[in-house]
């Protein structure tokens, strides 16, 4: 059966955060909460009568606090991370290939898509790739700080993104312009940073960007470090 997440929003800093849970089972996985939704994910989780086992990461956020602590304390749900983002209070580090089991046969496998940042996860469950700031819709992340790399972020799109089923729905951290969800069919096709140029075209135009800093970074990295919480809780 494909099924598909609960997805949520923070219109603030348009992020995406997803529950997964099968029907019929009442434990569910919540990835990326934001800070500020702790208890409208409380809400949701309790309306449909699910049970918080997980709470994961896909990397460590600079433009918004994660409420990964403060759902664990409330809920008594495992904080589970990339291993190489540096959040040590987590009670499972992922590495490449581990698997999170949940409900009765539930697997989350979790790929190593580093780029956006050194430690960045992608997630596969049933058809579905939670793919965090590593491939956006018809975008991705920025690879200009927290060990980022475009030569890294190119290597993880095409190489290991773009190898999954193309029917696998593609469903991102973060959209600024209304959409929610594609595919690694339509991202393969149509995304506008690598489906039409080579490796040192992508590695050129990535390094050329010059964003701006995120507004938050300095706050946002060392609390998301601590998994949202205050540094000594
Ligand atoms: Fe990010």
């Amino acid at each position: 059966m494909n099924l598909k997440p609960i997805q949520l929003f923070d219109p603030k800093s348009s992020t995406f955060t997803y529950i997964l849970n099968v029907p019929g089972s009442p434990d569910a996985v919540i990835i990326d909460p934001v800070d500020v939704h702790w208890e409208r994910d409380l809400l949701h989780l309790q309306r449909l009568n699910l049970k918080l086992t997980y709470v994961m990461e896909t990397h460590t956020h600079a433009d918004h606090v994660t409420s990964a602590g403060k759902l664990r304390e409330m809920t008594g749900a495992k904080a589970v991370v990339p291993s190489g983002c540096g959040i040590s209070p987590a009670d499972i580090q992922l590495r490449d290939g581990d698997v999170i089991h949940f409900g009765a046969h539930e697997e989350i496998r979790a790929l190593h898509t580093p780029g956006h940042t050194s430690g960045s996860m992608s997630y596969i469950w049933r058809g579905n790739v939670f793919t965090g700031d590593a491939l956006l819709i018809n975008g991705c992340g920025r690879t200009d700080f927290q060990g980022g790399s475009a030569e890294a972020l190119y290597d993880s799109i095409t190489k290991k993104l773009f190898d999954l089923n193309e029917t696998t729905l593609v469903w991102p951290c973060h959209d600024y312009k209304g959409q929610s969800v594609s595919s690694i069919a339509w991202e393969k096709r149509h995304n506008a940073r690598v489906s039409k140029c080579d490796r040192a075209a992508f590695v050129n135009y990535m390094n050329k960007l010059d964003l701006p800093k995120p507004k938050l970074i300095d706050i946002a990295v060392p609390a998301n470090h601590n998994l949202g919480l205050p540094h000594g809780v």
